[in-house]
């Protein structure tokens, strides 16, 4: 169980989420266990913020000093344009932000869901995307955060298929302009890889969230023993999962996933890295949602 020893005082450090709808978020119940449990005295809120309060939150987070935000749907792009400074190039490349820093007024910003996908990939299904070849499923923001993270990891292949297939001819063209290395994929539909070797498969869609969805791939079509990771992890199993099990193929949820970029966004606001994530899980794990 968390500590609660610490108390909110006058020097209580302020961290939140900028979301809409945000209610449902569990960053503020990761982050302030760990505050709790490491006596950090800080508290994580979550902030309903709505498209066009964007610009103020910002203005808010400079003027309050709130020391950090995360941002979630939909602000991940927009709140490229109101941070100072994207130190690392590959979270330019996606376009989008999850973290802020704010150090002494200068807003940093970062995206931590890639590191995240990455660690839970190594840690869950010991896989590692380089020379590998990988089909995501899906062309929205999700999905673009998984296929850069996959090329910027070195993968060989990247095949991509979605529901409306321009939208992944889109995904695939901003890819290839990134990492011309590559060879990029862009499927119109899912029988055309009977013939392929697939090593990891990603579900960066949203179909299985809802009772009633499908798995978005029948994984029967596959030629060879893959490893899947679905970004989803409520419900924990979607029906995508249940047929990986079925086939007897290496699969997780994206519980792993979730507390991973957290435990990064943490590690940029606190510096505190040891445990972090491992506790971040079985935190997670505990909850019922
Ligand atoms: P996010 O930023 O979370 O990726 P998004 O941009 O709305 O959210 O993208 C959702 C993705 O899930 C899209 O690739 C969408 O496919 P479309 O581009 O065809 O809309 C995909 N998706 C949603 N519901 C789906 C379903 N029932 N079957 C297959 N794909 C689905």
């Amino acid at each position: 169980m968390p500590d609660s020893k610490v108390t909110i005082n006058a020097q209580t450090q302020v961290y939140g989420i900028f979301g809409s709808p945000v209610r449902h978020s569990l960053s503020p119940l990761i982050h302030n266990s760990l505050f709790s449990e490491l006596k950090i005295n800080a508290v994580y809120e979550a902030f309903e913020v709505e498209k066009e309060k964007l610009g103020l939150a910002f203005e808010a987070v400079r003027a309050l000093g709130i020391r950090g935000v995360n941002v979630t749907i939909p602000h991940k792009e927009a709140a490229m344009n109101f941070v100072d400074e994207v130190p690392e190039d590959v979270d330019r490349c996606v376009g989008a932000l999850n973290t802020v820093v704010n150090r002494n007024g200068k807003l940093f910003g970062y995206n931590t869901d890639g590191k995240g996908f990455l660690t839970a990939l190594r840690e869950e299904l010991s896989f590692n995307p380089e020379g590998k070849t990988v089909l995501v499923l899906g062309a929205g923001g999700a999905a673009r955060g998984v296929a850069f993270s996959a090329a910027h990891a070195h993968a060989e292949r990247i095949f991509i298929y979605n529901r409306t297939h321009d939208r992944a001819v889109g995904l695939g063209g901003y890819l290839e302009e990134y990492f011309p290395e590559i060879e990029i994929e862009v499927l119109e539909n899912l029988e055309a890889l009977k013939k392929e070797k697939i090593d990891l498969v990603v579900n960066a869609t949203s179909c299985g969230m809802h009772a009633s969805d499908p798995s978005p791939i029948d994984l029967h079509l596959l030629s060879a023993k893959a490893n899947v990771y679905d970004l989803i992890y409520a419900p924990a199993e979607t029906p995508f999962l249940k047929l990986a099990k079925k086939c007897g193929l290496p699969c997780a949820n994206g519980l792993g996933m979730l507390a991973a970029q957290a435990a990064v966004s943490f590690e940029l606001w606190t510096g505190k890295r040891e445990g972090v994530r491992e506790r971040m899980l079985e935190v997670l794990k505990a909850c019922r949602f």
